[in-house]
């Protein structure tokens, strides 16, 4: 997918429905990766690099000068490739600032021995803030509600949006985990539409039953997205259906392996005194 200055290739993950992106100035081909994902196999705790080498294999393949891995959130349903792809391709990795209050949550919950001050990551951004991406530059816009630390980033015309909207016929994101907010989701989701019709709103995932996968909507496009519309454009009627609607959902099958790396910024825990290295499950017992 190309506009003048910049090109963008969607690289979808099966397992996890994820959308990763390589965004490249074309003029310089300097590059960032927004959401690489992590091979991560839960019954076998088997972690590997299949998909996160397709990416780096592009980069190469292309000659891209290699500079963001831009992180929407901490993700709770797929595992970061961000310090792999760095470690191959250099780099940082960047994130919104709201990562801390996340980090804070998790460290709680999971007794983590993991400073709440965003410092694993290499950048943290704030409302506003600009990242150059050769001649053109990436926008950083907070768009909390399903998570407090989710960033859109816009660049010439397009804004990856994370967990925000969903393809127009799914829906929107959830608000449940810790720190979400449907009221706060549906102020993100007023703000993405404000923006110009034609913008490309990038999606984070995508889940289709009976149809190919779609990475790319317009802002003209979600305006009838299906949470959307059904709220009339009301807050409380929004957030009485997501809040409904997010009663009757699971617990994503991978939210702890997940937190536990991606607030580290994608680093495994250090090694246990046998050398090897574990992910912990809080566990909630319930008595009849
Ligand atoms: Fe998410």
């Amino acid at each position: 997918m190309n506009n003048e200055k910049i090109s963008i290739t969607p690289f979808y993950h099966e397992d996890t429905g994820t959308w990763s992106y390589v965004v490249t100035d074309k003029a310089t081909s300097i590059t960032a990766i927004v959401d690489p994902v992590l091979d991560f196999d839960l019954p076998s705790g088997e972690a590997s690099y299949e998909s996160a080498d397709e990416l780096v294999q592009f980069v190469k393949n292309n000659n891209l000068q290699f500079q963001w891995v831009l992180e929407t959130h901490a993700h709770a349903d797929h595992l970061t490739a961000a310090p792999y792809i760095k470690e191959k391709l250099g780099g940082k990795i960047v994130i919104g600032e709201g990562i801390r209050e996340v980090q804070k949550h998790f460290v709680d919950k999971l007794n983590l021995d993991v400073k709440a001050d965003g410092s694993q990551f290499d950048l943290l951004m704030r409302e506003g803030e600009t990242l150059p991406l050769g001649e053109s530059n990436f926008k950083a816009h907070p768009t909390p509600g399903h998570t407090n630390d989710s960033m859109s980033y816009e660049i010439e015309g397009n804004v990856f949006i994370g967990d925000t909207f969903f393809h127009p016929d799914l829906g929107t994101a959830r608000c449940d985990f810790p720190g979400g907010s449907a009221a706060k989701l549906f102020k993100s989701l007023q703000f993405l539409l404000s923006f110009p019709d034609d913008y490309k709103l990038w999606l984070c995932h995508d889940y289709p039953e009976d149809r190919e996968a779609v990475a790319c909507t317009t802002v003209a496009e979600q305006k009838n997205n299906v949470h959307f519309k059904k709220s009339g454009g009301d807050p409380e009627v929004y957030t009485k259906i997501r809040t409904e609607r997010d009663s009757t959902l699971s617990v994503p099958r991978l939210i702890f392996p997940s937190l536990q790396v991606n607030i580290r910024a994608g680093q495994f825990p250090d090694d246990e005194s046998n050398g090897r290295k574990y992910l912990k499950m809080p566990l909630s017992i319930k008595k009849s």
